[in-house]
């Protein structure tokens, strides 16, 4: 018999319980051996839980318990969950975790604590698509070329509530925080630092990239507004929160923002709390991964998935690579990616304005691609919309200051990148 405990028996880890308990039967059948939760460690002792499990509020007494096998971290958090999991890796114990801001800022030290002990993290990226089983195993003949995906669904569901239901942005998060899909602190989820934090777990599953959150771009969905959607949608696009990791000759960009993409392109029919991953190999094509980003059965499903690879005593390298490319790859500067751009900005209604603000594009070398003008409700002023073409995001982000300094335009410009 296997034993498994548990630190933190919150949603996902009182789901895990849940499942192995009930889905027992084919869970075992699938392992070759029983596998029990044990224990479960929470903060709160007196605190109602919707499952069966003796409980501490001690972890210790899991990650020193000569019985328990495996460890399943589901703390949240980075500097405990680390100090945990590095004792129940010393101590012996595989470990699974569902924890990304812990690989986001201690996946290669662990790796190397780990050793030949199983730490598994399938459930930290995307809930219950099993994007990191296929990126260390299913494809890993191939170069990967490009990851697209929409990889939080709290902020999935709020684009989707808000853009096809008018929901309101606090209504709507409220919502997904008691549907049990948000982080304890939601701006984790709406500023993108969650997205960021799979997509990096990614870009060393991927790439082999080394790198911590404040070196790639992180935007979130809190500056989209209703007419920024319904000026999208004109330009035949649909905003969604991405996260992306592309290779662009010896570099990769990783960045995370709310992005147009086009209305028929398959992620953006992704809705709700689903997540949709897709990854370009170079031999395989593209593959696309979609499924429930969120929530305790979804995300559990995961992490059980983990626990029975490690009982069949699966022992495929932790970020998927036994020794380092020669000819690794490097993460680019946040201001050497290029991407096309939506811009839009509120300028006086008289004659010579729009001339001058393309002439400024044009200083700057951006390409106009299409353009829009909507006559504003305030009297005399005018909305500018501007899709461009490709260009470095150090120019786009020159040329914005260079607008907002022309006497003539009237706002701050909004600017979101487009991913065709
Ligand atoms: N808060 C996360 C999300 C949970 O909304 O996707 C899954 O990582």
């Amino acid at each position: 018999m296997v034993k498994v405990g548990i630190l933190g028996v919150g949603t996902v880890g009182e789901s895990v319980a849940k499942i192995l308990i009930e889905n027992s039967d084919i869970i075992e059948a699938r392992a070759g051996r029983k596998i029990v939760p044990m224990l479960g460690a929470v903060r709160d002792l007196s605190k109602k839980r919707a499952v069966d499990i003796a409980l501490t509020d001690n972890p210790e007494d899991i990650i020193n318990n000569p019985d328990i096998d495996i460890v399943v971290e589901l703390m949240g958090g980075v500097e405990e969950p680390y100090r945990l999991v590095k004792k129940a890796l010393s101590n012996g114990k595989a470990v699974v975790t569902a924890n990304k801001a812990l690989l986001a800022y201690h996946r290669y030290e662990l790796q190397e604590i780990a050793g030949d002990t199983p730490l598994f993290y399938e459930a930290s990226v995307a809930g219950g698509i099993p994007i990191i089983g296929a990126l260390r195993n299913g494809l890993s003949a191939n170069h990967i070329e490009s990851i697209k995906g929409i990889m939080n669904g709290t902020c999935n569901y709020m684009l989707t509530k808000m853009i096809k239901e008018g929901v309101a942005y606090d209504d709507v998060l409220k919502e997904a925080q008691e549907l049990g899909y948000a982080e304890a602190d939601p701006t984790f989820d709406v500023g993108g630092f969650d997205a960021a934090h799979k997509l990096l777990i990614l870009g060393s599953l991927a790439y082999g990239i080394d790198a911590k959150p404040e070196d790639i771009i992180i935007e979130g969905i809190d500056n989209i507004t209703q007419t920024d959607v319904e000026f999208a949608s004109e330009f035949g696009y649909e905003i969604k929160l991405l996260g992306i990791a592309k290779k662009m000759g010896d570099g990769v960009e990783m960045r995370v923002h709310a992005t147009l993409i086009p209305q028929d392109s398959m992620i953006a029919k992704v809705d709700g709390v689903m997540n949709a991953v897709s990854v370009y190999g170079d031999r395989v094509g593209e593959t696309l991964f979609y499924g429930a980003g969120a929530g305790g059965d979804a995300t559990a499903s995961a992490v059980i998935a983990d626990i029975i690879e490690i009982v069949r005593g699966n022992s495929s390298p932790m970020l998927g690579y036994k020794k380092s490319l020669e000819s690794g790859l490097k993460l680019l500067n946040k201001d050497e990616i290029v991407t096309q751009y939506y811009i839009k900005l509120k300028v006086q209604d008289k004659s010579g304005v729009l001339a001058s603000v393309a002439s400024t594009l044009g200083e700057y070398g951006i390409s106009i691609e299409s353009m829009l003008q909507k006559p504003s409700k305030k009297e005399g002023k005018v909305r500018l919309l501007f899709t461009t073409h490709k260009c470095e995001e150090k120019r786009m982000k020159e040329a914005i200051k260079a607008l907002e300094n022309l006497d003539t335009v009237e706002s701050d410009i909004t600017m979101i990148r487009i991913e065709k």
